[in-house]
């Protein structure tokens, strides 16, 4: 069965033209997502005519070098989405001035070279300014903003439209600091200069459909959500494995590590439009605050606890097809003793009635069997086994399992009769393809957020709290509780497995198993 009619909750109003100074325009993710993700938010006519893009990097480039570089990364991430003839409107809105936007240094020309094109394309004083460099630059880079007196929202009427003050907003990438203390300071550094409602924390799996799609699934139905707790769900899994392993980022990897790369972000995410209560409307503010609730109850433990709570791994070295590829320690610029993880799985728990006694085990680690990124929800055993006089195996429990990537479905594993004489079960599915469903229509997670920031909806961006409350989650994990496994995690998984037997032994203390496919 097909969708039959499309249900469209309005959000705000339509996009604003707008500059976008992208800082940090020569890195990987301007080439391989945002420049993607534009291009195809401007192929649909998602993006005003207006808008401009001004890429800021310290190599010199002229504009049409610049474009011709995007153009190479845009083919290779797009495949046969990439269309000359659509890529041209956008290239010509692209820009590029060298400087280090660290320093002040660089801001005469940047300010001088917004001011000209928002003079000749008429983006009404509108400025997105998009943090796309190394996390230690941050403050650094805010502090020139505000320097050169580039923020002056509300202050300004638009040029072109005089019924429109003029914006400023800022977009910052994760991770946002690299602990509770160090988030607290870039939140301090970004309240300075911009108010709350000009700063976009973007977190780009928010901007994947199936995630967004779990606040539709739960609170459009009436079905789910009264088994929706711990009385019906016995655990909950949330996996996001990768095949790839840590490619040229080693030094900013080696600082990070998975716990801070993708669980205090991206998983917690997926964790909290899981868990969360359902917001009274759909609002930004309505949305966060149900998610912040969700946070702050997860049981922060002790050291002693959260290391019964925690499994680590790195990856070793083995052959990826038909290439034999070093182990993670053994990367070109790694210290030979690393202790960062590349695998890592947590336990957590929640504080609160939904979800008392029911745990959430979530995982992720580089180079494992499959790139996978779910969830899986578990419920409980039936009662009472009624079919326990005819069949000696166990009855199967019932479980959902929400495919992220690759492919997009939901998925429902529940018991039925097989057909014929006699009585005996076996597990059967319901599925709902997001391709069958609605055509193979999926689009790069940036794109609609970066669509959300210029129409100024925050509704799937973080709160200052939110960063925060995620951080103090993960600290019992990163620390004292952590340390003695981090001496011995050199190369204890293979690569194309699913990653270290401690990570087993997790679930199987509490007579559990990972879903592994
Ligand atoms: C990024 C992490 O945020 O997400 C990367 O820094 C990771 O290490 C990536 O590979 C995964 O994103 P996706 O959308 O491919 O699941």
């Amino acid at each position: 069965m097909r969708a039959s009619r499309a249900v469209s909750i309005p959000r705000v109003a339509s996009a604003d033209p707008c500059i976008i100074v992208i800082l940090g325009a020569s890195g990987d993710l301007t080439h391989r997502k945002l420049i993607p993700a534009l291009y195809e938010m401007s192929r649909r006519g998602a993006i005003d005519a207006r808008t401009q893009v001004l890429g800021v990097s310290r190599r010199a480039k002229s504009d049409e070098q610049f474009r011709e570089e995007l153009a190479v990364d845009a083919r290779k991430a797009l495949g046969a989405e990439f269309k000359d003839d659509a890529w041209k409107p956008l290239a010509d809105r692209i820009h590029y001035v060298a400087g280090d936007a660290a320093t002040a240094d660089a801001w005469p020309a940047i300010t001088q070279a917004i001011h000209a094109l928002d003079a000749k394309a008429g983006t009404c004083g509108n400025v997105l300014f998009y943090l796309s460099v190394a996390p230690e630059l941050y403050e650094p880079i805010i502090t020139q903003i505000d320097a050169a007196d580039l923020v002056t929202e509300g202050k300004r009427w638009c040029s072109v439209d005089p019924a429109k003050r003029s914006w400023q907003r800022i977009v910052v990438e994760k991770p946002f600091g690299h602990d509770l203390d160090s988030a607290k300071s870039l939140n301090r550094a970004l309240g300075r200069v911009f108010e709350e409602d000009a700063v976009y924390r973007i977190d780009h799996y928010l901007g994947k459909e199936v995630v967004q799609n779990l606040l539709a699934f739960r609170f459009a139905n009436s079905i789910f959500e009264p088994v929706w707790n711990a009385n019906y769900v016995d655990h909950v899994q949330i996996t996001a494995a990768e095949t790839l392993g840590v490619g040229t980022r080693t030094a900013f990897y080696d600082q990070t590590g998975a716990i801070r790369d993708m669980i205090q972000s991206h998983l917690l995410q997926i964790m909290a439009f899981v868990a969360m209560d359902p917001p009274s409307s759909w609002s930004p503010a309505m949305i966060n605050a149900e998610k912040r609730k969700i946070v702050e109850s997860i049981q922060v433990p002790s050291a002693a606890e959260a290391a019964k709570c925690v499994a680590l791994g790195q990856y070793g070295a083995g052959k990826i097809g038909a290439v034999e590829e070093p182990a993670y320690h053994q990367l070109p610029g790694m210290a030979a003793g690393t202790g960062t993880e590349t695998f890592a799985a947590l336990r957590f728990t929640f504080d609160n009635w939904r979800w008392g006694g029911t745990p959430f085990y979530v995982r992720t680690g580089k180079r494992m069997a499959a790139k996978r990124t779910e969830v899986v929800i578990q419920f409980k055993e039936p009662p009472a086994n009624l079919f326990r006089s005819l069949t000696k195996e166990p009855v199967q429990v019932d479980r959902m399992i929400i495919q992220i990537a690759p492919g997009e479905s939901f998925s429902l594993r529940f018991n039925s009769k097989v057909p014929g004489a006699g009585f005996s079960l076996r597990p059967v599915e319901m599925v709902m393809d997001y391709r069958q469903q609605f055509g193979n229509d999926s689009v790069e997670a940036y794109g609609p957020l970066l669509v959300d920031c210029m129409r100024g909806d925050q509704t799937l961006y973080k709160t200052r709290e939110e960063t925060e409350d995620a951080w103090r989650a993960v600290m019992p994990f990163l620390g004292v509780a952590s340390a003695p496994m981090r001496a011995g995690i050199n190369a204890n998984y293979e690569p194309g497995s699913w990653g270290p037997k401690s990570a087993d032994e997790l679930l199987a203390r509490d007579g559990r198993a990972w879903h592994n496919g």
